[in-house]
């Protein structure tokens, strides 16, 4: 995903320094602002407002933090996989993730905050990350759910981020949603086999996951856009492009022609077309259920953070170890 649903996060939304700028300052604003109007990118180099700074730091790191802490749903069912073809897909698939953490985790450094001190966050639990893992995959067929679901509403909410106005966020994201494109196909594919060729248990058991991961799925785009306060400033930068509403919305009418496609029902009574706007029109979503996810209250939010926290904690003699082999590579400097 994982950014959209982020937006709401921020609490720098005014620096209340408008006041004291220079004057300067204020020609570089003007500046800036004209590269953005023109649909010009913005490279780490040049001059930035403070607050669009801010703003990218906590979305690449909230996204940098989803792509690691979403490998953990999927990463318990490496060595429970169906079949060897099944967990080198699953496999490849989690290593992407990590992969897509890192990218982003290089972009985030690129605007001057380490990557020691984004993971300090995440880890001392100031930063979030996508709310949809702190869910629990509890059958085989929730990492085809999550591949169909999850990882389809990631590329609906990463397409637009590929053209962001930040040029190192937008080049992670061109490599990125390549591999998402293919993490929504193999999700897509393993439902299908089991739907086609499966057992009424297995089927059943597929039906189970979309229900589960449904609804949490239309969340990850983030609250109503009249409920999104930073939007249309991230709008205004070009940092974002497509709204929380209009991505969901071509959400819920890709995933509907694809549910039939794999003969499963999702599990919104009110989901039907609406020829007037050309849309499906869905019911009402549990927005409390989302607020009390992202605060912290979910089925897995405590567990995944003390997996993060564990992970990094034993891979200390490891960063170690790469530290001290780095420094005996260091060129030697001259003493004049
Ligand atoms: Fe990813
Ligand atoms: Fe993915």
């Amino acid at each position: 995903m994982y950014t959209q649903a982020m937006d709401t996060m921020g609490k720098e939304a005014g620096d209340g320094r408008k006041n004291v700028r220079s004057a300067e300052e204020m020609q570089l604003e003007e500046r800036f602002d004209a590269q953005i109007d023109a649909g010009n990118f913005i490279e780490a180099k040049d001059w930035m407002p403070e607050h669009y700074r801010k703003t990218l730091v906590r979305q690449i790191s909230q996204h940098a933090h989803s792509e690691i802490v979403g490998m953990l749903p999927e990463g318990n069912w490496i060595s429970r996989a169906p079949t060897l073809k099944r967990k080198a897909i699953l496999l490849a698939k989690v290593q992407d993730e990590a992969g897509h953490g890192l990218y982003l985790y290089a972009a985030g450094e690129t605007l001057g905050t380490s990557r020691d001190q984004m993971l300090d966050a995440l880890h001392s639990g100031r930063a979030k990350y996508s709310s949809i893992f702190n869910y629990p995959t509890l059958s085989w067929a929730d990492v085809g759910a999550i591949g169909w679901l999850v990882d389809g509403a990631a590329i609906m909410n990463q397409v637009p981020i590929c053209r962001c106005s930040y040029a190192p966020y937008a080049r992670a994201m061109i490599r990125i949603c390549r591999e998402e494109s293919f993490h929504q196909r193999q999700g897509f594919e393993a439902l299908l086999t089991m739907m086609q060729h499966g057992t009424d248990a297995q089927k059943a058991m597929v039906q189970d996951a979309v229900n589960r991961w449904w609804w949490p799925s239309v969340m990850m785009f983030g609250p109503p856009d009249d409920e999104s306060p930073n939007s249309a400033q991230s709008m205004r930068w070009g940092i974002k492009r497509v709204s929380n509403d209009e991505l969901r919305q071509k959400f819920i009418d890709a995933a509907v022609d694809q549910a039939k496609v794999l003969g499963v029902t999702l599990p919104d009574p009110e989901l039907r077309w609406n020829e007037e706007r050309q849309a499906h029109d869905h019911g009402p979503i549990d927005w409390s259920e989302f607020w009390r996810v992202i605060a912290g209250d979910g089925p897995c939010n405590r567990e995944r953070l003390a997996a993060r926290v564990k992970a990094w904690d034993d891979g200390a003699w490891v960063r170690e170890a790469a530290m001290a082999h780095a420094s005996k590579h260091e060129p030697v400097r001259d003493a004049a």
